[in-house]
């Protein structure tokens, strides 16, 4: 894969690698790391928080039973901190971290199947280009021929340095979107201020309002690099209507593949600054949200033009029955093509399942209502009615972690 557009700043901007004049070729890149090497020796920054470490291994040794002897493990973690100010996760406390991390994502409604993360180990990739490559084949390897299987792909730690490579869109696979001078969008709302910089780097979209953004992908180097997703990596599903057929007209689309990318893994007091992760797609993300939002892709007018609903007063609701056809239109569309998708109703009845065998297993599972109750029908699902177990953000580990600097890259800005 080769960089559609890169920018080496360092020299006029010390820190911010976000391209504010002519182009420049692309930077010799560093050398990969051994992962059986020790980590990079620290140049400043703090090194790996001991308790956080020595918490987790404990945790890690009695939950999984593992066969290891925790002291003599604890010695060569100790070492490697004291040596290099962080450590190497073996590949079972890896794999264990990372599930755990999603087992305690509070937000998240598809928890039942936590233990199923299929973990590829690509800690020694950190070249943007080598990571963009691998995040391609994250997508090729999730996708199944549509049995979509959840996926991370554990991109090489942070040193006590900072990070070795950042991936600045929040997902793997998102659309652009360009504002228009009526004030009006084509595309995706979300992503204007993303789109804008992936242009500064040279990308040009085809003006559609379903163009894939490229990856943003920034080294060690501190310079941001665009790189297109190959088309094959991109799977995405035209969406039609059980039975009108002048929805496909609407020319809507979605990916298949939800992939979240900017979000921090964080186990034992190692952070993971490229990890990008996906399950698969309930209905109502992309019916109620994606579609619907009026700063996104603002379709309830259009289908209820559609169907031909009175939109004369309020009243009439006919923005809760265009909602309930769109989301139709998602779930039918998703099955035709042998795409996974979950409804709202089954993935409710799930979770609540979740939440028993953590009971049954002494654990407790934290959850934020406001994001487990579904945007449609919120009443009919069961998770409406309870309350969950509080929980502390701060201190509840292994994580997935949204840095506020992160959101603000998501969003084309420098930190
Ligand atoms: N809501 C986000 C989107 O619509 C995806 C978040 C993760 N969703 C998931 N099903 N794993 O793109």
């Amino acid at each position: 894969m080769t960089d559609q557009g890169s920018t080496r700043t360092r020299t006029e901007r010390p820190t911010c690698p976000i391209p504010h004049d002519a182009h420049h070729p692309p930077a010799p890149s560093p050398t990969p790391t051994d992962p059986t090497e020790p980590a990079p020796a620290p140049r400043v920054g703090e090194a790996v928080d001991r308790a956080e470490a020595r918490t987790f291994l404990d945790r890690f040794v009695r939950e999984t039973k593992s066969p290891i002897d925790p002291d003599e493990r604890w010695r060569r973690i100790s070492d490697q901190i004291a040596n290099t100010g962080t450590y190497t996760h073996t590949e079972a406390e890896l794999g264990w971290g990372a599930r755990v991390a999603w087992r305690n994502s509070a937000r998240c409604i598809g928890r039942l199947y936590w233990n199923n993360l299929q973990v590829r180990d690509r800690r020694h990739v950190h070249r943007p280009d080598e990571v963009a490559a691998e995040c391609a084949a994250h997508l090729r390897d999730t996708w199944r021929e549509g049995h979509i299987r959840p996926t991370i792909t554990v991109f090489a730690p942070d040193t006590p340095a900072g990070p070795q490579v950042r991936i600045w869109n929040e997902q793997l696979i998102r659309y652009a979107g360009y504002p228009l001078p009526d004030g009006t969008t084509v595309g995706d709302g979300r992503n204007i201020g993303m789109t804008r910089l992936a242009h500064r780097l040279g990308w040009r979209g085809a003006g559609t309002a379903f163009d894939v953004l490229p990856l943003l992908v920034e080294g060690a180097d501190e310079i941001l690099r665009c790189h297109p997703l190959p088309p094959d990596a991109i799977r995405e599903i035209a969406l039609t209507h059980p039975e009108q057929p002048g929805f496909a007209e609407l020319d809507l689309r979605w990916h298949a593949v939800p992939a979240i990318s900017n979000m921090r893994l964080e186990i034992g007091g190692v952070s993971y600054s490229a990890a990008p992760f996906n399950g698969w797609y309930m209905g109502t993300e992309i019916g109620a949200r994606n579609l619907v939002d009026a700063d996104r892709y603002d379709m309830l007018p259009a289908v209820a033009k559609l169907f031909a609903l009175d939109t004369s007063s309020e009243r009439t609701l006919w923005r809760d029955r265009a909602l309930i056809e769109l989301n139709r239109a998602v779930l039918h569309s998703f099955d035709l093509a042998g795409a996974t998708i979950t409804d709202h109703h089954t993935e409710s009845a799930r979770f609540l399942s979740h939440v028993r065998r953590e009971a049954d297993a002494g654990r407790e599972c934290p959850a934020d209502w406001s994001w487990i109750v579904p945007p449609v029908s919120g009443g009919l699902t069961p998770v409406y009615h309870r309350y969950y177990d509080d929980y502390d953000e701060a201190t509840l580990r292994p994580a997935y972690v949204l840095d506020k600097a992160a959101v603000r890259r998501a969003g084309g800005q420098h930190p």
